[in-house]
């Protein structure tokens, strides 16, 4: 199976490095192409740095926009058009870093991402929020954990979706647990009581259901 990969910094870095060890054929897109190209470079014949973002979706069952929250609308208007049946796997946090590295959050409490960029996308896009329940340093170590997987949560309203993150988890070496629709999408976030855990399956829905 093929996933395009837009950003490739240090979520998307990881998200690809581990879907490549899996055997996935990926197609990378960033804004300075360069960054795409030594990434594909370092994962090997598995991978392709596309020419752009439009280019990254060529053949691609699905595409993870690893991209910060400001830029993310801007990159759903550009690749729009062909996001129409498409699975779309976004692990942005509602977050903003100022000049002097300060974190913000740029969307009001209660509002999370997710539901933001359910707007955002157009209709026959098939959302799932994956990818960012953890920091990429831990998302890095706890992939095939040993002896029993970590859990990666994620939300969709699709089932199509579901299956397609589901099948993408497992190949990063990671437990899917699906937490519920998109309206749980805040739980995965920061500040969310699902953040950042590594944990195993009955843990991971005890957690779900004790909340
Ligand atoms: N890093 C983490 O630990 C972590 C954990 C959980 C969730 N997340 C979420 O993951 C998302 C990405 O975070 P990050 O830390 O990976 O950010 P990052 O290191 O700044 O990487 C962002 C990537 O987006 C690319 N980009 C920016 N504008 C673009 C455009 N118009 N078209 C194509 N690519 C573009 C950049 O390209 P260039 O490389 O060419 O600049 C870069 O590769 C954020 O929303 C964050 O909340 C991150």
């Amino acid at each position: 199976m093929t996933t395009a990969i837009i950003g490739t910094g240090g979520l998307g870095s990881v998200i690809a490095r581990h879907l490549g060890s899996g055997g996935e054929t990926l197609r990378l897109s960033s804004a300075d192409s360069e960054s795409a190209r030594s990434l594909a470079a370092e994962i090997g014949p598995g991978a392709v740095a596309a020419g752009d973002n439009r280019d990254a979706l060529q053949g691609a069952d699905a595409v993870v926009l690893a991209l910060r929250f400001t830029v993310l609308k801007s990159v759903i208007d550009e690749i729009a058009g062909q996001l129409t049946d498409k699975v779309v796997v976004v692990p942005s946090n509602p977050l903003s870093t100022d000049a002097h590295g300060h974190v913000s959050r740029v969307l009001p409490e209660g509002q999370s991402s997710g539901a933001v960029v359910a707007g955002w996308l157009p209709t026959g896009a098939r959302l799932a929020m994956a990818f960012g329940t953890m920091s990429a340093d831990l998302f890095e170590s706890a992939s095939n954990r040993s002896p029993a997987l970590a859990v990666l949560f994620y939300v969709t309203d699709d089932d199509r979706a579901g299956a397609e993150v589901a099948r993408l988890i497992r190949t990063t070496g990671f437990e899917p647990v699906k937490v519920g629709g998109i309206e749980q999408s805040g739980r995965l976030e920061v500040g969310g009581d699902l953040h950042d855990l590594v944990v195993g399956p009955a843990k991971a829905r005890s957690l779900i259901d004790g909340a």
